[in-house]
Order: structure tokens, then C-alpha cells, then sequence
């Protein structure tokens, strides 16, 4: 029922990533005596095939007039660096060491940015740095291209501290730019790296850092690799997510590094489904979820697989926070070390190891559902237990946990007792711990679970296991385990 881990999907990846084998990048400043004329003549010969087997042009920024001093926009030079690439059929745009201030920047089809050890592009932190439409503001975007994909060992940076109104250990208050009527909400910020109905997409050896909202952004894509990239936003700033996928098929993240202060890898669909997404082998850390698919799930999310993750000091390691109507189906999480624990509440996560919810977010939604979920080879050390909630109209069915090792103790001094229904629903609500509380499910299976309890904090916890027969329906526990440790 469960497709295994090694399945085709990998094996196209793989071809995949020779599809889009990497170009030489730039270290070193390239010869621009014999790289500039050639630019120049390529940039017009937008009709000219290339011969299969001759490498692909590079083309470098400072050749169009880019300074890389970090005071004077280079957006223009960067573009046409960009649109010359283009016309001449595909290749490298490189940036040789230098800090590149930009506003938007359009990446076009065939185009590879090599951001060079040493090199850093920087988000203008201006209204007027990004277009006119709010949904196109990202430092960098890709519409509808083909073939594209950043890489070289250098950072993107949005300047995302440019955007800290107040700063605030519990969590910073952000300029929302919705005063210039741009947008509304408090969310009305640049992302940093967008793909938007792309095909083919890889992004791979760079840094993200700072954004000042959303950091790499996939949106209606398909066939997209992210690999070896790092991600860093500030831990006390909000809506710094890692990578958000909304909508697309066929994406692998894999060795990836993520700390920030939201929400890490963050399936979402708004309006389409998302099938066939692989995250393995990545390093998490945030004031949010570490994995979270939602909250806009409009649409199905299936065939997702997270194996060999670490997650730590996170307010939240698996969730599953299903709010508008779509269904959840084929999910395996596997050889994941969770830990988990309280932060500031107004962040949404209640220290939960694993979170699996689904519930209407207001009168007007449609209420989701989950099916065959698979958590296998999971370790977590967390100040709360596991919330496993479906809704009357919502259930959760056939969820399996083989081999999961809970480890429950307190070492922060938050408050404890509440369950976090956020966004929508009931809200917070008063509720003591337990090690898992369950609703509306039918269909869960238990293997070799264990729970630990530390001598020294088992006060408020009230049952290992918490659900009412009412709305939990054919459970199974094989193995179970249940023990105090001291601490
Ligand atoms: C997802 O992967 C499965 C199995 O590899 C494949 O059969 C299916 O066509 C893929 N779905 C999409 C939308 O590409
Ligand atoms: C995605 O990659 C697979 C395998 O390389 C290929 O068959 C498929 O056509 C690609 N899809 C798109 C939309 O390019
Ligand atoms: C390319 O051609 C256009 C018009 O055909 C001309 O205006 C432009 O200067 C040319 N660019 C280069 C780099 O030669
Ligand atoms: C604008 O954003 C601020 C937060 O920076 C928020 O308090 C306010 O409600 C927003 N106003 C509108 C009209 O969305
Ligand atoms: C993803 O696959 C689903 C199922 O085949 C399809 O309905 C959807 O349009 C695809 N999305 C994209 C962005 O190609
Ligand atoms: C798991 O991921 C780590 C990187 O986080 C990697 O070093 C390790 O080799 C991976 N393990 C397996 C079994 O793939
Ligand atoms: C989880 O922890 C165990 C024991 O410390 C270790 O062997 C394993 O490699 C870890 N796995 C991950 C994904 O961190
Ligand atoms: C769970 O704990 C048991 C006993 O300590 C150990 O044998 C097993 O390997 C652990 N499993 C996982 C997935 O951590
Ligand atoms: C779970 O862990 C066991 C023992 O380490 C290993 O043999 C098995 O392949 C793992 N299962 C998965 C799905 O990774
Ligand atoms: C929830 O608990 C807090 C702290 O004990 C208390 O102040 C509050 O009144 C309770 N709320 C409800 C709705 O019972
Ligand atoms: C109980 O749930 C398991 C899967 O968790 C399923 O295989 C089985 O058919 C269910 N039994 C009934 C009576 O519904
Ligand atoms: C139950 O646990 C024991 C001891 O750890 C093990 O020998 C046995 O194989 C387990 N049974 C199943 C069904 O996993």
C-alpha cells in the first residue's frame, strides 16, 4: 500500500540530474577580454543551434556593466546578463565575488545562475525594488521557464533584518508594506526565490539567508531537485519559511540544512494538487513546524516521502495541518530523530513530536481528510506528546506507527495543558498532556511503540493513551510499551 522508498520516482530523478548537469562554475574571475565580445555577438544569435556535445556559454555579470560593490543596483546589468544567456539558447549567468544589490530579477528558460563562492546577491529591501503585483515579488523569479536552476556556493540574501520593525526574543514585528495599499494583511513582504509554473528546476550548492518572508518558493512546477542547499532565516522573525510547494508534482529535496524561524519544507496546495514530493537526508531547526503540509490544502496532497531527517529544538517535528477541503493520501515518514519543545505560543506548535489534524479553518470550509499515513523508524525526545485529530466530517484512517520511540519530559518553563487547534477550528484549548491524544480516527495500528517518561516531570500528564471509543475506531497495538526513566 506504501510505495517503498527506493521507488521509480528516484530513478527518474536520477536522470533527471543529468538532464541538468551543473556548468563549470565561476570561482575564478573568467578571462572577460575574450568572454566580453563574444556576449556581445551571442546575445544576437538567439537562432543559432548549438551543436550537441559543444558546452553551454557563460555569460558573466561584470561583463554587462554589474559592479558588485553592494551600494549601486546591478539590476539591469544582471537582466540583460540574464536575457542575453536566453537569447543565445541557455547556460551560465555568472557572478564572479562581490556583494550584487538587486531589485526583481526574471530568470529565463535555459538559464543556470552560478552565484560564486564569494558572491552574494542582495534583495533590495525598497517597495519600488519589486514590481507592481504582490504576487511577484521575489529577489529572484522564474515564470513559466524551462530548464532553470541556481547553483555555485554563493548566497542569496534578502536583507530580511532590514525588515524587523521591532525586534522581540518571543517573536519580531515585521514591516508589512500593506500601508502603501501594495497588498493586505501583515504578511505583505518580498519572498526571495520564486519558480512559478516551471518545468525542470534545480536548485542545488547555494545559500538562502535572510529572507524577509517566504525563502524558496515552487509553485504549479514540475520535475524540481533541491539539493545541498542551506537555508537560514532568523529564529524570533515570522513567516521566514524554508521551502514552500504549492501545487507541483515530482519534487526531491534532498541534504538540505534548514534553520529558520517558520515553517521548514511546507507542502501547500491552493489550486491544484501536489503529488510526488521526496524530502531525505536534511538537517531541520524552527520556531515552527519542521514538516508541515498545509495549511492551504485546497487541493489532494499524495505520494509524499520524508526519510532520514533530523529535527531539533523545533516547536513542531511532523505536522499535518489540514484546514480546506483537500485529502491526504499515501504519506511515509521514516528514520526521523525528532526533538521537540515549547516556544512562545503566539508561534503555532505545542511542542507535538507528531501533529495530524484535520478540521474546517472557518464556517465557510470544506474539512479535509488523511489516509494511509506511515510513521516507521521514529525517535523523539519532546516536552508533549503526539496530537492525532481528525473531525467528524474529516477522518483520519489507516495511520501506522512501527518502531516509534517516545520520550517525554519537560525542560523549558512554558506553560503546558493546551492543545493547539491554530489556524481556525476551536483554537487553543485547555486540555492536560497526554503521550498521544486521538479523535476521529479510524484505522491505527501500533508496532513496537514505546514511551519513556522522565521520573522527574511526569506531573501533568495524564494517560499514555487518550481517545474515546466514540470517535476512535479499530485500533491496534502490537508491542506497546510504556515506562518511567530517571532523569
Ligand atoms: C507519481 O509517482 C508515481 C509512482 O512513481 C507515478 O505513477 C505517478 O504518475 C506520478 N504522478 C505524477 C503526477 O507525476
Ligand atoms: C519530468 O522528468 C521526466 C523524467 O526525466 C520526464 O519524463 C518528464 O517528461 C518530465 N516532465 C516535464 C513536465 O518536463
Ligand atoms: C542586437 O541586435 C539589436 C537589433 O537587432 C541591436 O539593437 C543590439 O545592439 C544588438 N546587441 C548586440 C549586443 O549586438
Ligand atoms: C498591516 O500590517 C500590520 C502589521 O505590520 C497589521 O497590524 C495591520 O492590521 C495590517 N493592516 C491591514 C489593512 O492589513
Ligand atoms: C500534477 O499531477 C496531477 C495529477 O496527475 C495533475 O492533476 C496536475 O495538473 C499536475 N500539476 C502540474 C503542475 O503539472
Ligand atoms: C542521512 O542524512 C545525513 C545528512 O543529514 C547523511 O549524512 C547520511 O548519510 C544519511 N543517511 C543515510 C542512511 O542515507
Ligand atoms: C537518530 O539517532 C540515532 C541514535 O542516536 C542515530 O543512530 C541515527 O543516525 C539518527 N538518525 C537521524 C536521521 O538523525
Ligand atoms: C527504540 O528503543 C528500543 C529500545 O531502547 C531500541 O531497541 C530501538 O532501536 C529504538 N527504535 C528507534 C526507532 O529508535
Ligand atoms: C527501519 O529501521 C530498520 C532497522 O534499523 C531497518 O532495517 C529498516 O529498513 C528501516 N525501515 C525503513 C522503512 O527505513
Ligand atoms: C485555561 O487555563 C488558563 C490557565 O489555567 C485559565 O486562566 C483559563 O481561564 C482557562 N480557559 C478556559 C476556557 O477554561
Ligand atoms: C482496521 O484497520 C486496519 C488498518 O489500520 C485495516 O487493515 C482493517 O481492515 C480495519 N478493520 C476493520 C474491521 O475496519
Ligand atoms: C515484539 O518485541 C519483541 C521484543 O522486542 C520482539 O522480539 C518481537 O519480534 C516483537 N514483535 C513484533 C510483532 O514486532
Amino acid at each position: 500500500m506504501f510505495r517503498s522508498i527506493t521507488s521509480p520516482f528516484y530513478y527518474y530523478l536520477l536522470l533527471f540530474s543529468l538532464l541538468l548537469t551543473p556548468t563549470p562554475s565561476g570561482q575564478s574571475r573568467p578571462d572577460t577580454s575574450t568572454l566580453s565580445p563574444s556576449c556581445a555577438t551571442r546575445a544576437n544569435q538567439s537562432t543559432t543551434i548549438r551543436l550537441p556535445g559543444s558546452s553551454p556559454p557563460t555569460f558573466s555579470v561584470t561583463d554587462f556593466g554589474a559592479t558588485g560593490d553592494g551600494l549601486h543596483y546591478d539590476t539591469l546589468h544582471i537582466q540583460a546578463a540574464i536575457d542575453a544567456c536566453h537569447a543565445s539558447g541557455g547556460g551560465s549567468v555568472i557572478f564572479p565575488p562581490g556583494d550584487y544589490l538587486t531589485a526583481t530579477v526574471h530568470l529565463r528558460s535555459g538559464v543556470v545562475l552560478v552565484v560564486g563562492k564569494g558572491a552574494k546577491i542582495l534583495g533590495g529591501p525598497r517597495l519600488e525594488d519589486y514590481p507592481r503585483d504582490s504576487k511577484k515579488w521575489y529577489v529572484i523569479v522564474a515564470e513559466e521557464a524551462t530548464d532553470v536552476g541556481i547553483t555555485g556556493g554563493g548566497a542569496i540574501d534578502g536583507q530580511g533584518l532590514k525588515f524587523v520593525e521591532r525586534f522581540d526574543e518571543r517573536k519580531n514585528v515585521m514591516v508589512s508594506w500593506n500601508k502603501t495599499g501594495a497588498c493586505f494583511g501583515d504578511e505583505c513582504r518580498p519572498r526571495l526565490v520564486g519558480f512559478l509554473r516551471c518545468r525542470n528546476v534545480k536548485v542545488w550548492d547555494v545559500l538562502l539567508t535572510e529572507p524577509a518572508y517566504w525563502c524558496l518558493h515552487i509553485v504549479g512546477c514540475q520535475n524540481t531537485t533541491i539539493h545541498d542547499v542551506s537555508i537560514y532565516g532568523n529564529f524570533n522573525s515570522p513567516n521566514n519559511d524554508g521551502i514552500d510547494i504549492e501545487d507541483s508534482n515530482n519534487t526531491a529535496i534532498r541534504r538540505c540544512t534548514i534553520n529558520t524561524g517558520d515553517d521548514a519544507i511546507c507542502p501547500k496546495t491552493y489550486t491544484g494538487p501536489l503529488h510526488n514530493l521526496t524530502a531525505a537526508d536534511c538537517w531541520i531547526r524552527t520556531k515552527s513546524s519542521a514538516i508541515k503540509l498545509g495549511s492551504a490544502s485546497y487541493f489532494d496532497f499524495k505520494g509524499l516521502i520524508f526519510d532520514n531527517i533530523t529535527i531539533v529544538e523545533s516547536h513542531r517535528g511532523l505536522g499535518l495541518q489540514i484546514r480546506d477541503g483537500g485529502h491526504v493520501e499515501d504519506i511515509t515518514f521514516s528514520n526521523i530523530n525528532i526533538s521537540t519543545r515549547y516556544y512562545d505560543p503566539s508561534w503555532w506548535g505545542r511542542a507535538e513530536p507528531i501533529y495530524v489534524t484535520t478540521c474546517p479553518r472557518d464556517c465557510n470550509s470544506k474539512t479535509g481528510s488523511i489516509s494511509n499515513l506511515l510513521f516507521i523508524n521514529i525517535t523523539a525526545n519532546s516536552e508533549n506528546g503526539a496530537f492525532l485529530s481528525g473531525s467528524k466530517e474529516g477522518v483520519l484512517s489507516n495511520l501506522q506507527f512501527t518502531n516509534v520511540n517516545l520520550t517525554y519530559k519537560r525542560w523549558t518553563n512554558y506553560f503546558d495543558g493546551m492543545v493547539d487547534y491554530r489556524p481556525g477550528c476551536q483554537g487553543l484549548v485547555n486540555h492536560s498532556m497526554a503521550g498521544i491524544i486521538m479523535e476521529h480516527i479510524d484505522g491505527l495500528q501500533m508496532k513496537n511503540v514505546n514511551m519513556r517518561w522522565s521520573d522527574e516531570s511526569v506531573q501533568g500528564w495524564d494517560n499514555p493513551l487518550e481517545f474515546k471509543p466514540s470517535t476512535v475506531n479499530n485500533i491496534s497495538l502490537v508491542n506497546f510499551s510504556s515506562g518511567l526513566y530517571k532523569a
